[in-house]
């Protein structure tokens, strides 16, 4: 008999009997005992979640916008994700299983393994010269190496950077020469839709004009790949004579753990610098609440390590917590539509963690595919990276999870580390496109332009309130400036979100979307800013403007308006969509290009982006008379219209 792991009442769900017995927190009343003190609450959590060589001084500073956690507390991130399960009966549960796309068996790595190939890699590292804070970038498919990678990085006290598999050459080699790395890590090849994409030809592309000295090589799909002596290095070779043991290196909480880039609204994605006692907690923490992980859990979480949700919910929360996660290769829908439904299946996935992307994709395909496989296993579903449309959390809660999970809709950026806002499994209400409350211990607000707290039902901007999330970013690499403006400008001493929301009475929040110039597109991160910059590199571009159009399955895409310098050239479309290819990734390609004379601009030549998104979704574009070109609109109507 499957378990029924919520009841409905009034249209919203609540948890059955049975996961308020098995949930870690079913009593409400935590969230007012950790308001009444934050600070205590997290200092708790912190002591009980993790093991410190050292116990802080002080548990939170604040100097705006600076803040720091745990201060002067001593401690190892990869000790805890590893070390300390190695000592107790986990020590041969499996921490990683991982499904190839093709053919292959499957390989699992038990906390042991992971132990063993951690340690020698933290040691490979070392003879390669890596120091505590020097900047290792990491480009690898979804393979164990990948997590591996990271977590030899933070036992040496080197500060990871993760660079997104399908990300381009020149993507990564911008984040290798803004963050100085020596030392990268990537593989020969891997698998995509039955396809072996050579990453290391990518890899060699990118590091041009870097300053990376040594590169390690993970053998995985055996491709034929150039070679440099002395600069490549495979990762079996280097590894095999290594020492087995690595003494982890003493951190100071605060010490930087990891920068991973983020688009904002700028032309450059910005490195997002999280630390390592305050992203621990609250990886640990949301990852056991949120999904209410026990050890007999199997969590699936299907991003990937090159964004944010990868790192706290494919690496550390887990692991932290001891729990076995699952990790599959390739693509969704390879080689038949049910892939992941299979898979679930196959390994009796518990938790299932994924964006709305996938949802509506999947949904576009026959139920008959999901109802064709046993999903019983399933205990808690979630997704995050953009708001889910009801009809999509409807399908997602009754064809998945058969009316019996709960659906835990977890808003967070990559910016604050871990969730932040949702429901948690033993208390609920989970409502179709409602996220839920504040995690326990945080606060946030909907605030209009001035600052003025709003009304429950009143859509404004989203602020989170002091003391900040102990997961928060710790700034952005190289760039105090930007710091402040992106997040501290406007509301002084709230954090902006850049998110649009609104929240009901009894504290839940409904999320509306990015109110800056960055778009979601399948759950993606992508500034409009970093699109126009590329294509208006190109000789035949004048200017050029990017607006987000909505899509069924993806949410949004980007469309770009471009006036040219000359005229139309045969094939300029899809020259500029392969500019953008090339310098971002395949995941940042314009859905359209459409050329314009002209731009509906301010009298200060500022184009009007709003203006351009409603012609293309064919609503009123509003008071257009203080426009300096009010006839571009008619112009721009009329090629729409053709
Ligand atoms: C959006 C992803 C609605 C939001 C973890 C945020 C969401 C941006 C949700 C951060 C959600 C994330 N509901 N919107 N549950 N989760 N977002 O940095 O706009 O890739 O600001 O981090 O995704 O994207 P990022």
């Amino acid at each position: 008999m499957t378990v029924k792991w919520v009841k409905k009442q009034k249209n919203v769900f609540w948890p059955s009997k049975e996961l308020k017995q098995r949930a870690w927190i079913s009593d409400k009343a935590i969230y007012k005992k950790a308001a009444k003190n934050p600070i205590a609450f997290w200092a708790r959590l912190a002591e009980e979640g993790i093991s410190w060589y050292k116990k802080w001084k002080k548990t939170y500073v604040e100097k705006l916008p600076y803040f720091k956690w745990f201060v002067g507390g001593k401690l190892n991130a990869c000790y805890n994700a590893v070390d300390r399960h190695i000592t107790t009966w986990r020590r041969n549960k499996a921490a990683i299983i991982w499904e190839p796309e093709v053919g292959e068996k499957n390989r699992v790595l038990t906390y042991y393994d992971l132990y063993r190939e951690v340690n020698k890699l933290s040691n490979a590292l070392n003879s390669l010269g890596v120091k505590k804070g020097d900047v290792v970038g990491i480009y690898l498919p979804l393979i164990p190496e990948a997590q591996i990678s990271m977590l030899a990085c933070a036992r040496i006290g080197a500060i990871h950077n993760v660079v997104f598999s399908a990300f381009s050459p020149e993507a990564l080699r911008y984040r290798l020469k803004e963050t100085e790395a020596k030392v990268l890590i990537t593989c020969d090849g891997y698998y995509r839709r039955g396809e072996i994409i050579n990453l290391k030809k990518q890899a060699d592309e990118g590091l041009k004009d870097t300053k990376i000295e040594k590169v390690v090589v993970v053998k995985r799909a055996g491709n034929e790949i150039n070679w440099i002596n002395g600069r490549d290095f495979w990762w079996h070779e280097l590894t095999k004579n290594a020492e087995s043991y690595c003494k982890p290196e003493i951190m100071d909480s605060e010490d930087i753990l990891f920068i991973l880039f983020t688009s904002g609204t700028t032309g450059f994605p910005k490195g997002i610098l999280h630390s390592t006692g305050g992203y621990l907690i609250q990886a640990y923490w949301t990852a056991k609440w949120d999904f209410d992980l026990h050890d007999e859990d199997i969590h699936w979480c299907t991003s990937d390590l090159g964004w944010i949700t990868g790192h706290t919910y494919v690496c550390y929360g887990p692991l932290l917590n001891g729990a076995t996660m699952l990790i599959y290769e390739g693509a969704p829908d390879f080689p038949q539509p049910d892939r992941w439904c299979e898979i679930i299946e196959k390994y009796g996935v518990t938790v299932f963690y994924t964006a709305p992307t996938a949802i509506r994709m999947f949904l576009k395909f026959d139920s008959r595919l999901v109802k064709k496989h046993d999903l019983s296993s399933l205990r808690i579903l979630a997704t995050v990276g953009e708001p889910i449309n009801k009809e999509a959390w409807l399908w997602y809660f009754n064809e998945v999870g058969q009316a019996r999970c709960p659906i835990i809709d977890t808003w967070w950026q990559t910016e604050t580390g871990g969730t932040l806002i949702n429901a948690l499994p033993g208390i609920g209400p989970f409502i179709p496109t409602v996220a839920g409350r504040s995690f326990p211990g945080t606060r946030h607000e909907v605030l209009d332009e001035e600052g003025n707290v709003l009304p429950p039902g009143k859509e404004g901007n989203l602020v989170q309130l002091s003391p900040f999330a102990p997961g928060m970013l710790r700034g952005i690499y190289k760039d105090p400036e930007k710091y402040f403006e992106i997040y501290w400008k406007k509301y002084g001493n709230k954090y902006f979100t850049s998110d649009g929301a609104w929240k009901d009475k009894q504290g839940n929040f409904r999320l509306t979307g990015r109110v800056d110039d960055v778009m979601k597109v399948a759950g993606h991160r992508i500034a409009t800013a970093e699109l126009e910059d590329v294509i208006t590199r190109h000789r035949a571009v004048a200017e050029c403007a990017v607006v987000a159009m909505p899509h069924d399955i993806k949410g949004e895409v980007p469309v770009a308006f471009v006036i040219l310098k000359e005229k139309q050239s045969e094939g300029l479309e899809k020259e500029l969509i392969k500019e953008v290819e090339k310098n971002i990734g395949p995941i940042a390609r314009p859905s359209k290009v459409i050329f314009v004379e002209d731009l509906p601009k301010t009298r200060s030549s500022k184009i009007i982006r709003r203006i351009l998104k409603n012609l293309l979704i064919d609503q009123p574009v509003g008071d257009i008379t203080t426009l300096a070109n009010p006839e571009s609109v008619e112009r721009i109507k009329a090629i729409l219209k053709k």
